[in-house]
């Protein structure tokens, strides 16, 4: 079979499977575009289903997904993260600091972008050391206070990205300051320090090359990520299933 009568057969499988199913968007992926006061808009059920597990839309994760299956299937390019863990690993930070690079940005990649430090220290928090998920949870406010000890400035991006005007909420203010007087702030900052605020397109850089740290430093549970009832395994799930219905 050639590649173009595969890829039409995919298709018509696909839609036949769609056909047969109610896949719904939760509330968070439409709130705003609709009013998440009003109903939910109706679609037409008869003689379907609801969908309870795999979206036919997407790649199917294998039956013990890893934290490289999520990277290869769920978490889009990730070369931000790939150049940020490489630069670490080049400045010669420690392996908790290469591997907080490696996953700092895994919820905006691939969950929530919104408070996504925090949303993404609680998905590894069962997995590493409590250092890297201090460190992942607090890069993201950190990134809005400049410490010149580390030759960290406040990044010309975000002038770009929110006005020279935007001021960071006083929930912000807290945090950086509980933050800047914890034991870990250096881990944290080193995070931030090592997080690239432009990506070269030209460097590639592969998942293999962090096989060994991720080894020693991200306990992978046999049952796989979303399968082992970790305190965050309903989120790895979400992101593997996210249309299901419940
Ligand atoms: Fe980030
Ligand atoms: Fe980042």
């Amino acid at each position: 079979m050639n590649d173009l009568s595969r890829a039409e057969l995919l298709d018509h499988e696909l839609a036949e499977a769609m056909d047969k199913l109610v896949i719904v968007k939760s509330a968070i992926y439409t709130s705003g575009e609709c009013d998440p006061r009003d109903p939910p808009l109706r679609q037409d059920t008869a003689g379907r289903l609801h969908l309870m597990g795999h979206d036919p839309r997407l790649p199917k994760m294998p039956a013990k997904p890893t934290l490289f299956d999520f990277f290869n299937y769920r978490f889009g390019p990730a070369a931000h993260m790939l150049q940020s863990a490489r630069l670490a690993l080049k400045n010669g930070c420690n392996e908790k600091v290469i591997l907080a690079c490696l996953v700092h940005d895994c919820s905006a990649a691939g969950f929530i972008r919104a408070d996504h430090g925090y949303w993404a220290a609680q998905l590894i928090a069962p997995y590493v050391d409590e250092e890297v998920a201090f460190a992942v949870r607090y890069h993201q406010v950190l990134r809005f206070y400049p410490d010149e000890a580390f030759g960290y400035k406040y990044p010309d991006s975000y002038v770009r990205l929110f006005g020279p005007n935007y001021r960071p909420e006083p929930y912000l203010d807290r945090a950086h300051e509980y933050c800047r007087n914890h034991k870990w702030y250096e881990t944290g900052r080193l995070l931030t320090v090592n997080d690239l605020y432009s990506f070269d397109p030209n460097l590639q850089v592969e998942l293999e090359e962090f096989t060994d740290i991720v080894g020693r430093n991200f306990r992978q549970p046999e049952e796989g990520l979303g399968f082992d009832d970790s305190p965050s395994a309903h989120m790895w799930r979400t992101i593997n299933w996210p249309t299901r219905y419940l």
